[in-house]
């Protein structure tokens, strides 16, 4: 067992106080006091709680104690005793203090008083220091954890899939290009095309918008698999839903059909929903008293609720019976926005909703193919707040089938060449989804802005840090 000199303020705060000697270290938060007595709140992002120290001015250097001042960093040694003060069980009676770096108060952008949001997104680089940052940054941490925890219980094996691809698995075209080419000097083919064949890797590449296509090459080996890892897509969209990077956990299974894929995704993003009720308590709390009421209750919904499960169709009958007012008028055939979606969840049927049998001209082409002609078996799971949250699919496992909608969506077939071999041999039925960690993060802390769930946010014109 790992046995440091100083110990964790959630240690501490969970220790019972018998006057004995421990060492603490952490960023100071505040500090208030007159001549003979300082407290100072202590934080070291253990936990979203602050320890408590309280030193005798009069005990230490006059210069050091000039420069405890909110940001500064300290090791404090000193005894653990019952706290007589209101808000906290334990303090420290400061017996030797250290300072590790001043943060002069002048200059030192995070001061006690509440900043905007916007503020401490152009300060990216020192917000984790904050409460509501710190709380975000541990929510992440353990739905990552929990994430790998889901998928290995249930013997999915975790599968690295590329990052940079020659391949668009969206077909939406919103790839951000790799290369190494000289931009100011780009070799010409004789046709007067740009020469791929000089690139680094001799051809066109492009970030990943999506692992899908490799976790389908992993599905029909190993069975059931997950991807989670960065994904990028260079849309447009100045949303509070929309990142250029973003972070994507994509299970994908062999024998799995639509119905399985969707009591997967309810199963999964109930669990994740209970994890965090479970794990991260103490952050969740305060979310809820400061950013909104109403949080606790909505993870109570998802987490105890079935899912409603219906299809686009009847979805698009029920909005447009609705009689409200929409920004984007709903027809059969349009994709659904999140006004619709949210509708649904929030007013209409005040529940998670799962959509599925959308039509084939808005979806991806590697949907399976319902006998109508018409539809296909993709499914979106939609959440309150979020919209939506997760987006799947059964996918087309026969090749005539696939070869024929990839020709009509003109999606090169002879490159995916490798992507059809699973479909000439040894093809089966298989299906899987995309859930949006940051989705799930806001939807998580119900934190309102994707920009802030995320440590270092790209959106369009923005890359600092
Ligand atoms: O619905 P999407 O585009 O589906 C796919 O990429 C499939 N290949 C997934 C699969 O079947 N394996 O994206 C999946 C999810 C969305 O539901 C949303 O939660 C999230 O990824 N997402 C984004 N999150 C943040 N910023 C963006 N720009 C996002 N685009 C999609
Ligand atoms: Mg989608």
């Amino acid at each position: 067992m790992l046995n440091l000199t100083h110990t964790k303020v959630k240690t501490l705060l969970a220790t019972a106080p018998k006057s004995q000697k421990v060492t603490v270290k952490g960023w100071v938060r505040t500090r208030r006091g007159n001549k003979n007595v300082a407290f100072i709140a202590l934080n070291d992002g253990s936990v979203i709680h602050n320890i408590q120290i309280v030193a005798d001015p009069n005990n230490f250097n006059e210069e050091l104690m000039k420069n405890i001042t909110t940001g500064s960093c300290l090791r404090v040694t000193g005894n653990l005793v019952e706290s007589l003060g209101s808000g906290q069980p334990v303090e420290i009676q400061a017996t030797e203090i250290e300072l590790y770096g001043s943060a002069d108060p002048n200059v030192y952008p995070l001061q006690k008083k509440g900043h905007s949001m916007e503020f401490l997104r152009e300060i990216a680089h020192l917000r984790p220091r904050t409460n509501t940052f710190g709380a975000v940054l541990r929510v992440r941490h353990a739905m990552s954890y929990a994430i790998h925890k889901y998928f290995n219980d249930n013997g999915f094996y975790y599968l690295h899939t590329p990052i940079i691809t020659g391949s668009d698995a969206e077909g939406a075209g919103e790839m951000f290009q790799v290369t190494t080419l000289n931009l100011h000097n780009l070799p010409k083919t004789p046709e007067g095309q740009i020469d791929f064949s000089l690139d680094f890797f001799a051809r066109p590449t492009n970030l990943t918008v999506s692992g899908q296509l490799e976790g389908e090459l992993g599905a029909l080996a190993l069975g059931e698999i997950y991807t989670f890892g960065p994904t990028f897509r260079a849309e447009n969209s100045n949303t509070p839903r929309h990142l250029a990077e973003f972070w994507m956990v994509e299970p994908e299974m062999a024998f799995y059909e639509i119905r399985d894929n969707m009591d997967l995704a309810e199963d999964f993003v109930k669990y994740l929903v209970r994890y965090a009720l479970d794990h991260c308590a103490d952050d969740l709390a305060f979310f809820n008293q400061m950013y909104d009421k109403e949080l606790l209750e909505r993870l109570q919904v998802v987490a105890t609720n079935d899912f409603v499960r219906l299809t686009y169709t009847e979805a698009v009958d029920i909005l447009m019976k609705s009689g409200q007012k929409w920004e984007f008028p709903v027809d059969w055939g349009t994709d659904l926005q999140a006004e619709h979606e949210r509708y649904l969840v929030e007013k209409h049927f005040v529940k998670p909703v799962i959509l599925t049998d959308y039509p084939k001209k808005i979806k991806a082409f590697y949907m399976y193919q319902n006998e109508d002609k018409k539809t296909v078996r993709g499914m979106d799971v939609l959440f309150p707040k979020i919209g939506e949250i997760i987006g799947g699919s059964q996918r087309e496992h026969r090749l005539d089938k696939l070869v024929e909608r990839m020709r009509e969506m003109n999606v090169p077939e002879k490159e995916m060449w490798w992507y059809l071999d699973t479909r000439r041999f040894g093809t089966a039925p298989h299906s899987g989804f995309g859930l949006g960690f940051e989705r799930l993060i806001l939807f998580i802390t119900g934190m309102s802005n994707i920009r802030d769930v995320i440590p270092f946010p790209r959106t369009p014109r923005n890359a600092e840090f």
